[in-house]
């Protein structure tokens, strides 16, 4: 049924810094789609039915634009190392794990549970370098109801044998079998997912192009998140410009093709004026940049800049998938670093942090994240009644204390694309 009307406290973006918050009002979904948010139902409207949520918050679903499915099994383990030992020490043995479909199973099962039951309603995830594990995931991803672009990952150097994919060809071959195996889900999609520069061979970047091209594929990938990874790019890649260049020397930047970049920390003027012109999404990561001690990007700046910015859990570099918890992360860090590093970046709003979540990420998976006509209806109902306060709160300052207080025990309610989740 995507023909129904939702009523209750209707709370969007209407732009970076602007919090749109509409009491009592009505969401007009017709063919899964928004139609707009009236205050009465329109007389076109009138036979449809409603749902009334009462005094609840109805938000745009939000999009997780970067997150490792295949990191379930350590979420909140291993918060001691910075990235490139952390890789060696955590992350590798963990995805290693992925070659047991078993394993897969069991892990993939509670990480998908775990996201139906999140405010996420899209999301860019990686799995593992296995083919056949990646499948297993868009299958239960696709059963979710969740709409989400799932990578198999390639690396085929500067990692352990046993995670290694043999070479660029038989990496190539494999990713292309799995491109054409996934075709046969209606929602979930394949997403190029090359893990990094330093763990993927010239051949393989140039493999991928082609297989971009061939089938018409986003892309994602990471992006100076820590010192010691942007170092060691600069030695594997001597004649790129900076690191966004030694992507975009294969045609791995977008432009062409949809393309997110998680974390982006340390991005330098040049390739930040090349992540605008290629219109590359940054997926920005924050509690992942604290708990690997990356630092913290200066997002309000890429902002201020029209960079295209969405929120990211990061699991497992972050313990959390919950992008309220994302949120609020992102405002914290930003005054951490204001304060303690840079006075010319102001911190984060409640409100940038809640476009990041929704409008932000959202453009990626296109007209989503916010209660537009013509835009999907994926939306979130959150029940604050039990975070009690003697006080009587407006609508704005009950969404930030949603942000900073709620979690998936206040979702009553999850519309994905038009159909209701639970
Ligand atoms: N860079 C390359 N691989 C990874 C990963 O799994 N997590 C994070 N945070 N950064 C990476
Ligand atoms: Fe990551």
């Amino acid at each position: 049924m995507k023909d129904f009307i939702i009523k209750g406290q209707v709370l969007d973006s209407a732009g970076p810094e602007l919090l749109r918050c509409r009491e009592n009002s009505y969401i007009v979904v017709t063919e899964g789609l928004c139609r707009g948010v009236f205050p009465l139902v329109p007389e076109q409207y009138a036979g449809l039915p409603v749902t009334d949520f009462g005094t609840g918050m109805i938000l745009p679903g939000m999009s997780d634009l970067h997150l490792h499915a295949a990191q379930f099994g350590f979420r909140g383990l291993g918060m001691d190392m910075e990235l490139l030992d952390w890789l060696e020490r955590y992350t590798f043995p963990e995805e290693a794990r992925f070659s047991d479909l078993r394993y897969a199973e069991q892990a993939y099962s509670g990480f998908v549970s775990l996201l139906r039951r999140s405010c996420t309603t899209r999301a860019a995830v990686f799995a593992s370098v296995h083919r056949e594990a990646t499948l297993l995931l868009m299958e239960k991803l696709e059963a979710s109801g969740l709409r989400c672009y799932v990578g198999k990952v390639n690396m085929d150097r500067n990692c352990p044998d046993y995670i290694r994919e043999p070479d660029a060809q038989s990496a190539l071959r494999d990713t292309e079998e799995w491109i054409l195996q996934a075709q046969s889900f209606a929602h979930t999609k394949p997403i190029l997912t090359p893990r990094f520069i330093p763990t993927c061979s010239d051949p393989l970047m140039r493999g991928l192009k082609e297989l971009q091209r061939k089938y018409a594929l986003p892309t994602q990938s990471h992006l100076s998140e820590n010192y010691g990874e942007i170092a060691w790019v600069r030695e594997l890649s001597p004649d790129a410009a900076h690191y966004g260049d030694a992507y975009a020397r294969f045609g791995m930047f977008g432009g062409d093709h949809p393309c997110i970049m998680a974390h982006c920390v340390h991005s330098g003027e040049e390739e930040l004026e090349l992540i605008r012109r290629n219109g590359v999404f940054i997926a920005h990561s924050p509690e992942s940049n604290m708990n690997l001690a990356s630092g913290v990007a200066p997002v309000s700046r890429y902002l201020s800049l029209g960079l295209r910015v969405g929120l990211a859990s990061d699991l497992a570099g972050g313990s959390s998938e919950n992008m309220l918890r994302a949120m609020t992360h992102a405002i914290q860090a930003s005054k951490l670093r204001w304060r303690l590093a840079d006075q010319e970046v102001k911190p984060l709003s409640l409100e940038q942090a809640f476009w990041m979540a929704t409008a932000g990420g959202g453009a990626f998976f296109g007209k989503v994240g916010r209660f537009e006509p013509g835009f999907a209806l994926d939306a979130v109902v959150l029940d604050d009644s039990s975070l009690s306060t003697p006080r009587p709160l407006r609508l704005r300052d009950r969404l930030e204390r949603a942000v900073y207080l709620a979690d998936e025990r206040h979702i009553t309610a999850k519309f994905v694309d038009g159909v209701r989740l639970f």
